[in-house]
C-alpha cells in the first residue's frame, strides 16, 4: 500500500529539512503546501494578494484553499505510489480531509512529529537560509554553507523568507498553538502519533524517521 508520510511540526522544526532527504530516500515527491502557496502568491491576483499578505504575516490561509492545492496536487501521477506532506495538514478540518484522502487513495498515512523547543525555533527561523535554485536550506546558526551566503550545491546567492522576521515568526508560532497543537491531540488520541527530538543533529533526525515509517503499520486514523 502507498505511503502518505506527513511530517508534523511547529515552524522551523525541520520538516521541510527532513521532507527532503525524505523524497530522496523514497523517491516520493515532496509537497510543501507553504512552497506552493509561495509560487501561487506571485501572481497578480485577487487569491495570489491574499495569500501574499496572509503568509507574510504568518496566518493561516484558508481550509478551502488547501482543499483545492492538496487535491490537484496529490492527483498527479508522481503521487501515484505515495507521497510526504510538509505542512499539511494544520488544522483539525485539514486532517479530516487528508484521511477521506487516504481512504479515497488507498494509501496509509503515517505521521512523524518533530519536536524542537521554543527557543531553538526563534533562532532556527530568523538564521534560516534557502537556496532560491535548488531548495535547499541552510542555517547561519546551525547549518552554514561553506561559503558565506552561496548555496554549497550549486553557488547560487542565498535567500530569506519574507516571513522569517521576529515580528512574523511570533505570529506562526500562535498560529500553531492555536490550529496545529489540537490537531496533535486528535493524532495522538487515535495511538498513532510517533514524537522524535528534533534537536538531534539532522542526519540523527532522519535516520529515526526513517525507521519510524519502516516500522509503521496499520490502518488510517479513525474520526473522532
Ligand atoms: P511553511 O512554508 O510550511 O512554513 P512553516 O510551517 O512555518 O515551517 P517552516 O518551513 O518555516 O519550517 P520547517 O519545519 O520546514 O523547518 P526547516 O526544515 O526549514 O508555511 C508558510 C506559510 O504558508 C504559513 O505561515 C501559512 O501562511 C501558509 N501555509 C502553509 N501550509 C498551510 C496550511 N496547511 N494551512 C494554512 N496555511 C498554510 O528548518 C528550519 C531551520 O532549522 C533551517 O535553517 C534548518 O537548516 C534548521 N534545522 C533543521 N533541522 C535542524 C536540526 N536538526 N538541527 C539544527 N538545525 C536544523
Amino acid at each position: 500500500m502507498g505511503k502518505i508520510i506527513v511530517m508534523v511540526g511547529a515552524p522551523g522544526a525541520g520538516k521541510g529539512t527532513q521532507a527532503r532527504l525524505l523524497a530522496e530516500h523514497f523517491g516520493y515527491p515532496q509537497i510543501s503546501t507553504g512552497e506552493i502557496l509561495r509560487e501561487m502568491a506571485q501572481a497578480d491576483t485577487l487569491l495570489g494578494r491574499e495569500i501574499r499578505a496572509l503568509q507574510a504575516a504568518g496566518r493561516l490561509v484558508s481550509d478551502d484553499t488547501l482543499a483545492q492545492v492538496i487535491l490537484s496536487r496529490t492527483s498527479q501521477p508522481d503521487c501515484a505510489n505515495g507521497y510526504i506532506l510538509d505542512g499539511f495538514p494544520r488544522t483539525r478540518k485539514q486532517a479530516e480531509m487528508l484521511e477521506d484522502l487516504a481512504l479515497k487513495q488507498g494509501k496509509k498515512v503515517v505521521l512523524v512529529r518533530v519536536v524542537v523547543s521554543d527557543e531553538a525555533l526563534m533562532k532556527r527561523l530568523t538564521g534560516r537560509r534557502n537556496c532560491p535554485a535548488c531548495g535547499e536550506i541552510y542555517n547561519i546558526y546551525f547549518r552554514p554553507p561553506r561559503q558565506e551566503g552561496v548555496c554549497d550545491r550549486d553557488g547560487t546567492p542565498l535567500a530569506q523568507r519574507s516571513d522569517d522576521n521576529a515580528d512574523a515568526v511570533g505570529t506562526r508560532l500562535a498560529a500553531y498553538e492555536e490550529s496545529t497543537a489540537p490537531l496533535i491531540e486528535f493524532y495522538r488520541a487515535s495511538g498513532r502519533l510517533v514524537e522524535i527530538d528534533g534537536e538531534l543533529p539532522v542526519e540523527k533526525v532522519f535516520q529515526k524517521v526513517i525507521t519510524i515509517i519502516d516500522e509503521s503499520a496499520g490502518g488510517n486514523v479513525p474520526r473522532s
